[in-house]
This record gives structure tokens, sequence and C-alpha cells, in this order.
């Protein structure tokens, strides 16, 4: 069971990111995480692609409690879900509110 933060203090937390912590150890991929880690000092997106429960959702989300307890971004880390989305037009609004942006207008 891991116990791991993703980040230092609590308070601290909430406006660095909201990535919560998971039930179970992370195991493995070391091959796959250093390769994610150093794609993203190169690119600003990256897609994780693979079947279904190959475990991309974990490996992302690893990643970014990794970068999130190394405080590596100035504004934090943040986890915007979209699955639950059936319009890609919310995606922006989605993007706000997870920011904190809610009175941002933004139009595709
Ligand atoms: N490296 C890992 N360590 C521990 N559990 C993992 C790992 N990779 C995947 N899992 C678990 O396997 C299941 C499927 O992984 P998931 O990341 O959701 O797959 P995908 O996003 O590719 O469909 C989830 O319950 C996830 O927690
Ligand atoms: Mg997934």
């Amino acid at each position: 069971m891991s116990k791991q933060t993703v980040g230092h203090d609590k308070t601290q937390l909430a406006s660095y990111t909201n990535l919560t912590h998971t039930l179970t150890s992370f195991i493995g991929r070391k091959k796959e995480l250093a390769e994610v880690h150093q794609l993203l000092t190169q690119t600003r997106m990256l897609t994780l692609t693979g079947v279904g429960g190959c475990g991309k959702t974990r490996l992302a989300r690893q990643v970014a409690s990794e970068l999130a307890s190394a405080h590596s971004f100035d504004d934090g880390v943040w986890l915007v879900e979209l699955a639950a989305l059936n319009d890609p037009t919310l995606v922006p609004q989605a993007v706000a509110q997870t920011l904190k942006y809610e009175k941002l207008s933004i139009s595709l």
C-alpha cells in the first residue's frame, strides 16, 4: 500500500496539484517511467497509446505524481478528467475548471 505524497504540505498541495493518492503501489515500468520523464523535457504534449488495461493511465499518473513531488512546474501539476465528456467543445471548460479559471472565456 503506497503512502506516497505528491507534495510537501497539504495547504500548499491544494494549490499545486489535484492528484490524489493511489491505493496500490506502482509496480515496475522503470524504463517507461524514465522514457516519459525524458520525453516531457522535449515536448509539451505526450500521448501514451496501447491496448486498454495495459497501464497507460497508471503510468501517466505516476509520472505526474513524481513531477508534483519534485515541484517541477511553477504552476503545478493538474489532472483534467475528460473521459466523461461527450462534447469536444467542453474540453476548454473542463481544463479551465480544473485550473480554477472558471471565468476564463475560451472559444475553439
Ligand atoms: N505499473 C503498475 N503498477 C500497479 N498497477 C498498475 C500498473 N499499471 C497498471 N496498473 C493497474 O492496472 C489497471 C489497468 O491500468 P490502467 O492504467 O487503467 O490501463 P489503461 O489506462 O492503459 O487502460 C489499473 O487498475 C491500474 O491501477
Ligand atoms: Mg486509461
